[in-house]
């Protein structure tokens, strides 16, 4: 079954009681396709062959931590599907909220200790405290065209762009912001966790903040900030970029493809656990149904920009 599923915590709940009338638990196999990307399973390995990368993912090295999933592609006809669930329940629920768990879950081998561990990282997430829900998520819309859009409400609501901010509870990254951001009809194609270091204690003219980006979709690679002094008797500095793309060798099958290959071999680690999509709503219920309010703003933003200015 693919996700989303439900469209909240209740109908999630429900469609699992169905399911568990007929099928035992270990033949329901819920996807998310995003499991199935090279790229995206590769957060997990990237930290389990790096000891000196994972030595430095920790909340007293890092000041925040972005997560950006951007579209380019409009609604491509799902008007039908995407009118009733929006950016925030397409896109967050699940494929954002498994690249967090990825980042920070404990390293464990074995397929069911691995899905136990993943699944603890996504609990661990929490909305900050905050004096109103409009300090913590931002939506918008593209406009004109998403209105003008087959199937698509004149005054629809719907959103296309979310922004939001969680933290985690997980010891090593307690007190580093998440912000997670995600839309359609923007400039680029680009799936990126950017993982911003504390600023020197000692700051010379130019030196900008250590920064690591795992880019996983669009020009997919990795980019290490680092700062160098420039010539001189004062210290300046420039940043000095390392960087190498990111690519599949070897067996490298599409995502789906990738993902029913491994159901019928029996083997789950890569497929959600009921318990991990219910973790997502219950975390996630208080945004949407505050998004869904009319009071809630909805930022229009231009198609092939940025995304709202706010
Ligand atoms: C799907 C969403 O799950 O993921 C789509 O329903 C979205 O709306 C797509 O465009 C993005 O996936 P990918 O693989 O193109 O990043």
């Amino acid at each position: 079954m693919e996700k989303p599923v439900g469209h909240d915590l209740q109908s999630c709940e429900e469609i699992h009681q169905e399911l568990t009338e007929c099928f035992h638990e270990e033949e329901i196999y819920f996807l998310d396709h995003y499991l199935g990307k090279e790229a995206v399973r590769n957060i997990y390995y990237l930290r389990l062959a790096n000891p000196v990368l994972e030595r430095l993912l920790k909340n007293t090295l890092i000041h925040h931590v972005e997560v950006t999933a951007s579209e380019a592609a409009g609604i491509e006809g799902r008007a039908g599907y995407f009118e009733h669930v929006g950016t925030f329940r397409d896109m967050v629920q699940s494929h954002l909220m498994q690249m967090c768990a990825l980042l920070t879950m404990r390293i464990i081998e074995g397929d069911e200790s691995f899905r136990e561990s993943r699944q603890h990282a996504l609990e661990e997430f929490y909305l900050p405290p905050a004096n109103t829900l409009d300090e913590l998520v931002l939506q918008g819309q593209y406009g004109p065209g998403y209105r003008e859009e087959e199937g698509v409400a004149r005054d629809s609501r719907t959103n296309t762009y979310v922004c939001m901010k969680l933290l985690t509870r997980t010891s090593r990254w307690q007190g580093v912001p998440f912000v997670l951001r995600t839309g359609k009809c923007l400039q680029k194609k680009e799936t990126r966790i950017s993982i911003q270091f504390q600023s020197p204690t000692i700051v010379g003219r130019g030196s900008s903040p250590n920064r690591l980006d795992i880019i996983l979709q669009g020009e997919a690679g990795m980019r290490v900030y680092l700062q160098t002094k420039m010539g001189g008797t004062e210290p300046q500095f420039r940043p000095l970029i390392l960087e190498d793309p990111l690519v599949c060798v070897g067996d490298c099958l599409p995502e789906h493809g990738l993902l029913l290959l491994e159901a019928v071999h029996g083997k789950r680690q890569w497929f959600l656990r009921y318990t991990e999509t219910r973790a997502a709503w219950k975390l996630l219920d208080p945004l949407q149904t505050h998004l869904a309010l009319p009071s809630t703003p909805l930022h229009m933003y231009a198609a092939g920009s940025g995304g709202p200015k706010e």
